[in-house]
């Protein structure tokens, strides 16, 4: 049961930011984007319903995510310590700050209930439901690097709870602004809205991002410094694929924001209809992943503190130098026989054997994918097509494969049964996540291509493919080998990154006309390429 609790703790983080995206972005999509007491304002009740409905959410989630947060620090550490954390938990910054949270998130349920819902168009109200947050926003300030700090402390929590404001206010907008697609395409809200409200929203959404900027890049230069710390730490590591993935968020937010001044330039609502929409749909998916990419950030040493632990540049590259994959694995009994020395919690020196074992199981999985993706490509020529759309077959027998194959130590090889081991250790419970999805994913896209793609099926593909991505990168821990945890991580982040860009390529596949769609469909394959070629130069670090 540690293995599940330390596994959520480390998720959690992305899912309180998400739900307090949905909270604080909304109030500031109802203040600065649909202004409901316009004169002007042409927004019916259905409008105003579904967006109070959506911060309504937000809040109420909020409320369980924070209490939840709690109830899962105290389990950790009762685990941890073998006895109850109490009293002196009481007295912890994480649970008077938590509390606060969940406090105030429930004071915004409860006005929204009781007050907003009857009052859409009143200024006031909507006022008054933002001062109700603010305690919120406020405590956030204590959990985070700039608390912990002794000089410069008041400046980096104000410019961290900036940051978080600025990234709701994106995230909680994009959200929000689907919600208003969703009524578009049942003509619940009159046709001029929508280009009205995205145009509106485009002018907030590049002030948040200048804030973003503004606020972000002093944080990273106080915690990072140094060119070392920022590519050879897991902070700077994670800081640099936050930014890769703002990159790709900002591309399709551009790509909006041309096809609302196309509009306001020609009048015609074909972008504005066909494409927008999805290509919103994917800036939220890389606007989550960020925020659980933001979490995982956020819970690692700053880079500055632990110049001493920082792997260089050659070390960094290596990880990604080309070379032979490996062929032969090493015999069951010589990897079980060096296992104790993998899983020491102190001086961790894993054998010989075990880290053949591991490069093994990388480089196989890695020509799997690159065959895979090798056929994915080639499914796009005519000639082709017919049996190389097959190519996700490759998945299945790639789950079978990792089944045996990982977790040696443990059923279906090993001497220790399959629950124990599933159950107790966060990293077999995480590998035994992964293999499922990978099988499933293989069958689940086998039948979507037998059915020519027709039908919801399809969409789950791009959804698992976002959601590993997202646990590559919410789980990077750095333990007590600071270094050689952060070299694996390198990888696997960059992974993270392949695998979004990835769904984000299949979602719009799925969802636009051509040509795009056999645009976005190559670069989706193209991005499971790059994953496959990671994998197959892939090595253990050595300790
Ligand atoms: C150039 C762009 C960016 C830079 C330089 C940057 C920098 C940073 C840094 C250094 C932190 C860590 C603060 C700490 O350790 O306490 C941070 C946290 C955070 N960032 Fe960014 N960021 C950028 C873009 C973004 C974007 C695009 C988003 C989301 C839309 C985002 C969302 C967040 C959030 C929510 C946190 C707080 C995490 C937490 O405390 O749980 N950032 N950012």
């Amino acid at each position: 049961m540690e293995g599940i609790a330390n596994y959520l703790d480390s998720l959690i983080g992305g899912v309180d930011l998400t739900f307090s995206s949905i909270a604080i972005g909304g109030l500031m999509w109802g203040l600065f984007v649909l202004r409901p007491w316009d004169e002007d304002a042409n927004h019916n009740s259905a409008l105003l319903e579904k967006t109070v409905n959506l911060i309504h959410f937000g809040s109420k989630t909020l409320v369980i995510t924070q209490l939840s947060k709690i109830g899962l620090k105290i389990w950790l550490m009762a685990v941890t310590l073998g006895k109850s954390p109490f009293p002196a938990f009481f007295n912890t910054v994480q649970f008077q700050a938590g509390l606060a949270r969940a406090a105030s998130a429930f004071a915004l349920f409860l006005f929204i209930k009781y007050s907003l819902n009857n009052n859409f168009r009143s200024k006031k109200h909507w006022l008054l439901a933002s001062l109700t947050i603010l305690p919120l926003i406020i405590s956030a300030a204590w959990l985070v690097h700039g608390a912990s700090r002794l000089e410069d402390r008041g400046l980096l929590m104000t410019l961290t709870v900036s940051h978080q404001i600025a990234a709701a206010t994106w995230v909680g907008g994009i959200i929000q602004l689907l919600a208003v697609w969703s009524l578009n395409k049942r003509n619940a809200i009159a046709v001029e809205l929508w280009p009205l409200l995205l145009k509106r929203f485009s002018t907030v959404g590049v002030i948040a991002v200048g804030a973003l900027l503004v606020t972000g890049s002093p944080l990273a230069w106080y915690y990072i410094r140094t060119f070392q710390g920022f590519i050879g730490a897991g902070y700077g590591n994670l800081l640099m694929v936050k930014i890769m993935m703002m990159g790709l968020a900002l591309g399709f937010a551009w790509l909006n924001r041309q096809a609302v001044l196309e509009y306001f330039s020609n009048r015609s609502l074909y972008a504005l209809t066909t494409r927008v929409p999805y290509y919103i749909e994917a800036e939220t998916l890389i606007l989550l992943t960020i925020l659980f990419t933001a979490a995982s950030l956020a819970s690692q040493p700053p880079a500055v503190d632990i110049p001493h632990l920082t792997a260089s540049v050659d070390e960094v590259l290596n990880m990604f130098h080309p070379r032979m994959p490996r062929w032969e694995s090493p015999t069951h009994e010589a990897l079980i026989a060096g296992e104790a020395g993998r899983v020491a919690i102190v001086g961790q020196v894993p054998s010989e054997a075990a880290t053949a074992w591991s490069d093994y199981n990388h480089n196989i999985s890695g020509i799997f994918l690159t065959t895979m993706s090798f056929f994915a490509m080639l499914s796009y020529s005519r000639r082709f097509h017919q049996w190389a759309r097959f190519w996700p077959v490759g998945f299945m027998l790639l789950g079978v494969f990792l089944f045996f194959r990982s977790d040696a130590e443990s059923w279906p090889l090993g001497p220790i049964g399959f629950w124990d081991s599933t159950f107790n250790n966060g990293e077999i419970l995480q590998h035994r996540i992964a293999t499922l999805l990978v099988f499933v994913l293989g069958l689940i896209e086998v039948r979507a291509r037998i059915n020519h793609n027709t039908g919801s099926l399809p969409f789950v593909f791009p959804l698992l493919a976002a959601f590993g991505g997202m646990m590559l990168l919410a789980h990077s821990h750095v333990g007590f080998e600071a270094k050689t945890a952060f070299l694996i991580q390198v990888g696997h982040t960059l992974m993270g990154v392949f695998s979004l860009i990835l769904a984000c390529g299949r979602w719009l596949e799925l969802k636009l006309d051509s040509p795009g769609k056999h645009v976005a469909g190559f670069i989706s394959v193209f991005a499971l390429f790059q994953i496959g070629v990671i994998l197959m130069f892939y090595r253990e670090p050595l300790y």
